[in-house]
Order: C-alpha cells, then structure tokens, then sequence
C-alpha cells in the first residue's frame, strides 16, 4: 500500500518560516586519496584564493575520480554516530538521521518539477534512518549521460571542472604552514574527489531533530576551540559566466541548492567560480548563504522561497514520522515532475541494508 504526500498546491507551505536549529557539528570522518574511511579532520581543506584565468579542464586526462556507482548505504555515517555515542555515553536524540544531500532533495521539491528521487528508510530505536536507494541513482546518471546536449565540451569534463576548481581553490594545510611553492603549484596538482571531509551535525526543522552527514569543501581559518560554536565553513561552485538576464535568472535558480545544501550543514559562505563556456576561470564571488533567500525573495517573479523549503521539510518529517512506525524497509518516491511523493513498504521485516550490522550490534548494547 502506497501513501501519498501531496507537493501541489505549495501555497499551504507559504508564511512564516517553522522553527530552525542552528546546526553544530557534532562528529566528522575522513576518507584520504584511496577513499579508505578514517575518523576525524584529516582530510579537511582550507581556502585559500585560487589565481584567475586558470583552465578548468587542465588534468581531466589523470582524474582520480570516485566510482560512486557503489552503495555505500549510511555506513561511515553511522560508525561515526557510534563512535560519538561511545565518546558520550548515550544515543544521538535525532529522529532522522540521513546524508544531506537526501534532506536538499526533499527542501527543493516544491519548487523543482524536474527530478526525482528514491530513498529507503527503516525505523529504529524511535529513530527513521534514510539513504538513497543507489540502483535508482545509478539509472539517473546514465540517463544524464544519454540526454547530453549536442553542443559543448562533454558531461565528464563539465564535471571535472567543479573538482579541478575544488583544487585551484584550497590547500591541505592552513597558511603559514604551507609552502609558497604548493600555493603556486596548485595548478599542477592531480585532482582527486575521492578524499572528503565529512561533518556529521545536529540539526532541526520544524518539530524534527536531524542528524545529518554531509561534505565540506573547505574552512576559511580554524575550528573554533568551542565544541558546537559556528565554524567558517566554505562551499565552493563553478557556474558559468554570467552574460544576459536569462544567464542571471538560471543563476537565481541554482542558488536554491547552493542555499539549502549550505544552510542544512552550516555552511556559512559559498564561493563561486565563474568560468567561461570553455572552463576558464574569470572570477570568484564570494556569497553568504543568509542572505541567499532575501537576495533571491527581493527580485520580480523569485523563482524560489526559503521559508516555504522550510516549511515544506517540516510538513513532510513530520509525514514520514507518522508513516513509517512499524518494522520493515520503506521506499520513498518521487517521479519526476510528479505532484506527490509516495511513500510505500518494499520489505515487511528486518532493516534491508541501511543499518550496518555494527551499528545494529552496538545499538543493543547501548
Ligand atoms: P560544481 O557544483 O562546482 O559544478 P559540491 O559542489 O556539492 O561540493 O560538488 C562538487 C562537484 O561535484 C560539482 O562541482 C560537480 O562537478 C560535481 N557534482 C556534484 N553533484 C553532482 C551530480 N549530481 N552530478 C554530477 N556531478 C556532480
Ligand atoms: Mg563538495
Ligand atoms: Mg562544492
């Protein structure tokens, strides 16, 4: 049996925006140059600003690209929710826990009509662990790649770019003990996306606390020594040269994303690349993510609202919580251009692959 939540009309989700909680970190994990998980701030970056007129496809040919077709399901997030709950003592209070780029997807459903998305979740100990459902991730990229525009440098490439501008743009060491030589060198260096830093936060939206996992580009100074202050997170995008009022509204629109994927993590700064047709650097415009939805909200026709992405979230966990009480793996669909997402039981027992059996294992004892 499926049960619906209707997306349209998004007119019930106008007004005030719910009750949001600053996000603060509460762990973070590590996967180096091999992608291999370790615990902690290893792999963090820090920014440092890139030189202008670089080319964005230089090294493409020796790309250390991650396979991401494999399903990681939640497993490092998890052995890090458990490593922190070893540390305190006691479970995490979320009532969801999921990567971030999950929570963007449901935030900007109600004013994205192209995509969609398949998530498993399971209910345990009171709480609703949700991943991406890969076989569907895996036949969207490949429909990606089939419906390619017939002009231009080719999807891999344009991709490349985004990660080659991650490159030019940090360094794996604060300034000062850095070498020159590394800054000016950068240019040179084989880009890699398998080595992230992961931040894993507690948040809330509405009456829902989130504990999410998501990656961080790189931070602008330091941690602060205070566990749970805000930190000087930067998220970093490439777009394309802004030349006409058509370029400036399809950037208005992409701001939705860099908005929500920064605001659900605490990110408070975003740095865009803006790069010619062909991927060459022209400048970089740094943007605070708070200013984003007023920015947005203060031009004719916004195509966009932040406090209706809110309140949107907020209705729909709150969906789901009610929905998904009992045992079993639940999908969570949403076709594209759909007017609802669908919400119906794909195993009647057990917990499928979303929980690790370590995680299971450690959750018992606690
Ligand atoms: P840009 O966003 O600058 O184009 P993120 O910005 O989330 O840190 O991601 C870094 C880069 O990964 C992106 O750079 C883009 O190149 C690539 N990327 C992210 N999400 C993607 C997706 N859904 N499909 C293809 N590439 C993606
Ligand atoms: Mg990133
Ligand atoms: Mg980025």
């Amino acid at each position: 049996m499926s049960v619906q939540f209707p997306v349209q009309p998004i007119g019930r989700f106008a007004g005030a925006s719910q009750p949001v909680r600053r996000p603060k970190e509460i762990a973070c994990f590590s996967y180096n140059e091999n992608h291999e998980f370790s615990l902690g701030d290893a792999s963090i970056k820090w920014y440092y600003t890139p030189q202008l007129g670089a080319d964005l496809s230089k090294g493409f040919d020796t790309f250390q690209k991650l396979d991401d077709s494999k399903d990681e399901h939640l497993d490092s997030l998890l052995t890090t929710i458990m490593s922190h709950e070893k540390e305190t003592g006691k479970k995490i209070d979320a009532h969801f826990v999921t990567w971030r780029g999950m929570m963007t997807k449901i935030m900007a459903t109600p004013f994205d009509n192209q995509d969609g998305f398949e998530m498993n979740a399971t209910l345990y100990q009171d709480c609703i662990f949700i991943e991406e459902n890969n076989a569907y991730k895996v036949a969207s990229r490949q429909n990606e790649g089939q419906n390619r525009r017939r002009h231009g440098p080719p999807l891999e490439v344009m991709q490349f770019w985004g990660y080659k501008f991650e490159t030019l743009a940090t360094m794996p060491a604060p300034w000062g003990d850095t070498e020159r030589a590394f800054i000016e060198n950068r240019e040179n260096e084989v880009v890699n996306n398998k080595e992230q830093y992961c931040s894993v936060v507690r948040t809330g939206i509405g009456k829902s606390i989130l504990c999410l996992g998501g990656e961080v580009d790189a931070i602008w100074d330091s941690k602060p020594a205070q566990k749970g202050s805000p930190i000087n997170w930067v998220e970093l995008k490439t777009s394309a040269e802004i030349r006409s009022q058509s370029d400036m509204d399809n950037f208005h629109r992409k701001l939705m994303k860099y908005w929500i994927q920064s605001f659900l993590l605490g990110v408070p700064k975003i740095i865009v690349g803006f790069r010619s047709r062909d991927g060459i650097l022209l400048n970089v415009q740094e943007i605070e993510t708070q200013k984003i939805p007023e920015t947005v909200n203060g031009r004719p026709n916004p195509s966009w609202n932040g406090d209706m992405c809110v309140n949107f979230a907020a209705a729909f966990l709150e969906f789901l919580a009610q929905t998904i009480s009992d045992e079993g793996v639940w999908r969570i669909r949403r076709q594209p251009k759909s007017p609802m997402i669908e919400v119906y039981k794909v195993e009647e027992t057990g917990h499928g692959d979303i929980l690790s059996d370590d995680f299971k294992n450690w959750r018992i004892k606690l």
